[in-house]
């Protein structure tokens, strides 16, 4: 997989995408992850990549001609399944969608700055908008590395053991089992009995049943959600 990030701040970025799991991963090759500099693109002498905009007090708006300049030469290259632009006005993004981006080829993502960019380039040239929460970042630099961490997870050979991405939290709307090391009694806080026993039947139950109750009281949305999909699987 191959992920291209357009951004006016790279250094934002390369922090988050260069350690853990995501640079092994990038060591390993199972994910090239390129950061382009959107001034790179730029034709202004001054690398300017945006301008006042039409509506006053807008603040500053981010260019046509640049952002367009580094998504067609990327789509020079090799064909994209998708221009994502990351913004708080976007889609919610969640587990079903980072497990969707992680079956794509080739991802473009754009990440938002100032006050925004001209809305033609969403209009014309993003494919899929995306936000990370309710709430405004300062720019879309780290909804960009949430996403690719998220997605980067996910790739087969990201984690040692692949089953630990299938088992995260959120991958079938539950929220994951508590879990402990030892010791088995810290001054009298004690890990669960039935975890020390090594019945694994037992123990995957009692998981099953933690990650039910958790997502109950803590995320009663997901549990309802869980509900309802296991219904349909059921039917
Ligand atoms: N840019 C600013 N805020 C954002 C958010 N919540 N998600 C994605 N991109 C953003």
């Amino acid at each position: 997989m191959r992920i291209d990030i357009i951004t006016v701040l790279p250094e934002m970025l390369e922090g988050p995408l260069g350690c853990s799991i995501v640079k092994r991963a990038r060591d390993k090759q199972i994910v090239e992850i390129v950061i382009h500099n959107l001034r790179d693109f730029s034709l202004d002498k001054h690398r300017k990549v945006d301008d006042y905009a039409y509506s006053k007090g807008a603040g500053m708006v981010m260019t046509i001609p640049p952002v367009e300049a580094a998504i067609n030469f990327l789509k020079s290259q090799r064909e994209y399944d998708e221009v994502i632009y990351t913004s708080p006005d976007g889609i919610l993004f969640n587990q079903k969608e980072a497990n969707n981006l992680s079956m794509k080829e080739n991802l473009i993502i754009l990440c938002g700055h100032y006050k925004g960019i001209d809305h033609r380039i969403r209009e014309h040239l993003v494919t899929r908008e995306i936000s990370i929460g309710d709430y405004v970042l300062t720019g879309g630099e780290l909804a960009a590395a949430v996403i690719t961490d998220s997605i980067v997870r996910l790739l087969p050979g990201a984690i040692s053991d692949e089953t630990s991405a299938l088992s995260d939290s959120f991958q079938d709307n539950l929220l994951s089992p508590p879990v402990y090391t030892r010791p088995a009694d810290y001054n009298g806080w004690k890990v669960p009995e039935i975890l020390l026993g090594g019945n694994e039947k037992l123990i995957d139950e009692w998981k099953h049943q933690q990650s039910l109750e958790r997502t109950r009281l803590l995320r009663p949305d997901l549990y309802r959600k869980y509900l309802e999909e296991s219904e349909e699987t059921l039917t």
